[in-house]
């Protein structure tokens, strides 16, 4: 047995999860080994920092539950998250609407609603706004029947999950029209803080970053045959919306609150228009696409398998 040191350390690790049955397990693993050891390694990681690393993901696990994902948040303030959306865009067949974060408020369990419904039970004066837009092919094909799940904010910033874990609001699922349109009625999205009070948070401040994410609505999208897609609106004039704390926005997602726009179905409010185009489905959609999931689906015993929409949680 060879004397092991900071350089060899790696590859006899490497050989020993070298027999690992599972050729993703193995490939995954042993990259993830090599970077951690390497930046290890770059930075001369001390015993200190090396506990204080330990305690740190000890606390983000700690302050998860069925209505907080910790893990998720970090991810997203690490840009992870916006990175895996980006390499699963790269897979589809054709080029839709890109992804962006599901974030860790989304929820499996939201009301279906008819058209032109209202997801918001409180509606302060001057909020209300229509939101609707087409759910297309990537040749514009119009998709009738597309499931779109909704979900967004209230006024003061904060998902219903965050002000009390039994209450729904804010969400909601609608199926597109003939046309392939969606609409309803909601409040306008507002920019909001992601939570600061956990270990993300003191992380966030540590570095002097604001902590912010511009104004959005979530939306997941499905259609038998296409790629289901998670995706986001954004608020163009929104002043974060450069420098978003979870790296969501993308050129393609960014809107503007109309006052007066003639092809919005319901007249007499602002309203918001979010086209969105799916890509056929492909050999990389026999998974879920999901980065992130219904907090409270985590938690469950059974882990998620990676299993479609219909049978697993997002
Ligand atoms: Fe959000």
């Amino acid at each position: 047995m060879g004397e092991l040191t900071p350089e060899t350390i790696t590859d006899a690790v490497l050989d020993q999860m070298a027999m690992t049955p599972d050729p993703r397990m193995r490939e995954v693993m042993a990259s993830a080994v090599k970077h951690l050891h390497a930046f290890a390694r770059e930075v001369n990681l001390t015993p200190a920092e090396w506990i204080k690393g330990i305690e740190f993901m000890t606390a983000v696990g700690k302050i998860c539950t069925p209505a907080r994902q910790e893990c998720i948040l970090l991810s997203d303030t690490l840009g992870l998250s916006a990175l895996v959306n980006g390499l699963h865009d790269n897979t589809a067949v054709e080029e839709g609407t890109h992804t962006s974060l599901l974030g860790p408020f989304y929820r499996e369990a939201s009301p279906s609603l008819s058209a032109g419904s209202h997801i918001a039970r409180t509606v302060k004066p001057g909020s209300e706004c229509v939101l609707y837009g087409r759910v297309s092919d990537v040749n514009g094909k119009p998709l009738a029947n597309a499931t779109v799940s909704i979900w967004q904010t209230g006024a003061d910033g904060l998902y219903d999950i965050q002000e009390n874990a039994a209450s729904t609001d804010y969400r909601g699922v609608f199926t597109t029209d003939a046309d392939g349109v969606y609409v309803l009625r909601t409040v306008k999205p507002i920019g909001y803080s992601i939570p600061m009070d956990g270990p993300v948070g003191a992380m966030v401040r540590a570095q002097g970053r604001h902590g912010m994410r511009p104004a959005h609505i979530h939306f997941l999208v499905g259609a038998p045959g296409y790629r289901e897609l998670v995706t986001a609106l954004y608020l163009r004039d929104d002043p974060y919306i450069a420098d978003d704390v979870v790296f969501g926005p993308s050129g393609d997602l960014a809107v503007e609150i109309e006052t007066n726009d003639p092809s919005c179905p319901i007249k007499g409010l602002p309203s918001i228009r979010f086209d969105m185009r799916l890509s056929r489905e492909g050999a990389a959609d026999k998974t879920s696409g999901r980065v992130g999931s219904d907090p409270a689906a985590i938690l469950k015993p059974t882990a998620r398998t990676g299993q479609s929409p219909a049978s697993a949680a997002g």
